[in-house]
């Protein structure tokens, strides 16, 4: 018999590949709205897809980040159940289209994306904004965090890079919230990357400067965002930090419904998805690190990066589908 070589306390294996189709079918029925400029369509033809395949998983999974509360989509709802109930018992942070502009508008970087843990694991987060930081693999802990002044965080960056700030470039979310970010980082030298949405797609970014040119990711977004980033970084290396923005008390209600008591309480990515994790994400349109979905006569492609915390593995693979009846309901 052969040796089971699953580090102890670790989801299946089996998983990787599970968690994969459920993006990829995602993505696929997303991209086929691409360019429409219809964000809510392609929104729900990705969510029924991913329900659709989270739902034939040998799982019983729970969704600790969905569509839930700012999305108001009707499925893939924070505490929906999915999977046949036969497996582990797991949490599930998901965004079926991250990016529904993009998508809607067909510009880069809008991804289907999911990420998985054993049950009480991820961040049970409200939909409100949170504070980030990122940085990618191979610095020393904590060489930059949220209270640190933002030109501070780029200076010490350069440094632990062994490049002057100019060398230095920030993905930040072009947003009016962000102009005082903005100049702070411009007073540096430090090039801006600013994106329109998808700050999961800027964090990942974080972890391969070469192949993206960016190299730190700041700002606020989406905190269901900021949870599935962590997973992400959680597998393929990296540091970031993100605090929730609960300015109301209903905002701080909700949070304390989820069980958050410290408000200001800043979390690292290894707080915010614990244990082994699995993320995965496909492009819908063509981004830094993922072609979007092709459809070519008799067949379709798609591109996707799934990987594992417990083992560090970062897999991308570019799937040919040509069984469409996979797609048939999508
Ligand atoms: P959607 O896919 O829900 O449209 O989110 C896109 C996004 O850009 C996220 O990546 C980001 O975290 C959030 O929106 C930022 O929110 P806002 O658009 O309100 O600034």
């Amino acid at each position: 018999m052969l040796e089971d070589r699953t580090p102890k306390g670790a989801l299946d294996r089996v998983l990787t590949v599970e968690v994969m189709r459920v993006t990829e079918r995602a993505a696929v029925s997303a991209a086929r709205l691409r360019g429409r400029g219809d964000e809510r369509a392609a929104d729900q033809a990705a969510v029924d897809a991913m329900r659709r395949e989270l739902n034939r998983l040998n799982i019983e999974g729970i969704v600790v980040i969905g569509e839930g509360e700012r999305d108001e989509a009707p499925m893939l709802y924070i505490g929906e159940a999915v999977g046949t109930g036969a497996g582990q018992r797991v949490d599930i942070a998901l965004d079926p289209l991250e990016g529904t502009t993009l998508c809607a508008k067909d510009m880069p970087n809008s991804l289907a994306t999911l990420a998985l843990a054993k049950g009480g694991s991820l961040l049970n987060a409200p939909d409100v904004y949170m504070e980030k930081i990122a940085i990618g693999p191979g610095y020393p802990p904590g060489i930059v965090d949220l209270d640190m002044p933002a030109a501070e965080a780029i200076r010490k960056l350069a440094a632990a890079k062994g490049v002057p700030m100019e060398e230095i470039t920030a993905c930040i979310l072009d947003r009016p919230r962000h102009a005082e970010l903005i100049q702070a980082v411009r007073e540096t030298g430090a090039a801006i990357r600013l994106i329109g949405d998808g700050d999961v797609a800027g964090v990942i970014h974080t972890t391969d400067p070469i192949e993206t040119g960016i190299d730190i990711y700041m700002g606020t977004g989406g905190a269901p965002e900021g949870v599935l980033a962590a997973a992400a970084l959680r597998c393929i290396g990296g540091q970031m930090q993100g605090r929730l923005i609960l300015k109301t008390e209903e905002h701080k209600a909700r949070a304390e419904r989820m069980g958050i008591s410290d408000y200001d309480k800043v979390y690292t990515h290894e707080e915010m998805a614990r244990g082994d994790v699995y993320f995965s994400a496909t492009g819908v349109t063509d981004g830094n690190l993922l072609k979007g979905v092709r459809f070519y006569p008799g067949y379709i492609t798609t591109e996707t990066i799934v990987m594992r915390s417990s083992t560090g593995t970062v897999r991308t693979i570019r799937a040919r589908h040509t069984d469409f009846s996979k797609f048939i309901l999508d």
